[in-house]
């Protein structure tokens, strides 16, 4: 599904990215971890199209898409999540969703009158199963900018689901999550892949990426120091040395 070949991604002199050597196959959930500054924001970034990469490549389904914008990325069937949530506040729920509809891969190819004439049924139905998964449908007219920060949360990841992503890249998905919160996007996660989605999940809780993934790579320095199963990684002494400090996080 996605392969990076020597990816290196620079800002100035930070080698934020540094020859990163990575492969992702159909259906998995491969996990990125790190400790902070390692480099998994920019190796999402870079995935997304928000960076161009310094040296490497990027395939997606075998074909070198480097040179492509974003929303081209989207159509092809990359979709995101951000650190930092990023909604349109001044939208509701609804909305939020059937703008990201709109960039949906399978109406790429129409325009959109025919897609507005003859689509709107399909549109309304498929928002409404995900305002269900993710447990928003008796929020569905709120301004997104009043939720609450889980539901923020939840809206995001409905919003990358909204575009039919055949890639899902996840950057921190549990930040400022409590446990039961936690559970529930684990549970999600998993029915994410079930229904045929391949997913980059950057995390810091380890509670989620070691339950959730069946592969991860870690980074430290822009560089991958180790890759296995979760219980490989938490085997691997020199991963308890950069990131876990010695001790289990
Ligand atoms: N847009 C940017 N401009 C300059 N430096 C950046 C930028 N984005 C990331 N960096 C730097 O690249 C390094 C890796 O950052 P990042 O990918 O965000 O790490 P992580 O997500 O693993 O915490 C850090 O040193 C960070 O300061
Ligand atoms: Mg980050």
């Amino acid at each position: 599904m996605l392969e990076l070949r020597s990816l290196s991604r620079h800002f100035g002199g930070v080698r934020a990215v540094d020859g990163l050597d990575l492969t992702v196959a159909d259906g998995q959930i491969f996990g990125l971890i790190g400790p902070n500054g390692s480099g998994k924001s920019t190796t999402v970034n870079v995935v997304a199209g928000l960076f161009a990469p310094t040296a490497g490549a990027v395939l997606f389904r075998g074909r070198d898409i480097g040179a492509l914008p974003t929303h081209l990325r989207l159509r092809e069937g990359i979709a995101r999540t951000f650190q930092n949530i990023r909604l349109f506040g001044q939208l509701s729920v609804w909305q939020n969703l059937w703008v990201a509809q709109n960039s949906a891969a399978d109406r790429a190819r129409q325009g959109f009158f025919s897609r507005w004439l003859g689509g709107q049924a399909g549109v309304r139905e498929e928002i409404g199963r995900l305002l269900e998964f993710s447990g928003l449908a008796h929020k569905q007219n709120e301004l997104a900018a009043n939720l609450a920060f889980g539901e923020q949360r939840r809206l995001e990841l409905a919003r990358a689901m909204a575009a039919k992503p055949r890639l899902l890249l996840l950057d921190e998905p549990a930040a400022g999550m409590n446990s039961e919160e936690i559970g529930q996007l684990r549970e999600r996660i998993l029915k994410l892949r079930a229904s045929g989605v391949t997913i980059l999940l950057v995390e810091h809780v380890m509670e989620l990426v070691m339950g959730v993934t069946d592969r991860i790579a870690v980074l430290n320095f822009g560089q991958k120091i180790a890759e296995g199963t979760p219980a490989e990684i938490q085997a691997d002494a020199a991963v308890r040395k950069a990131y876990l400090g010695g001790g289990a996080a």
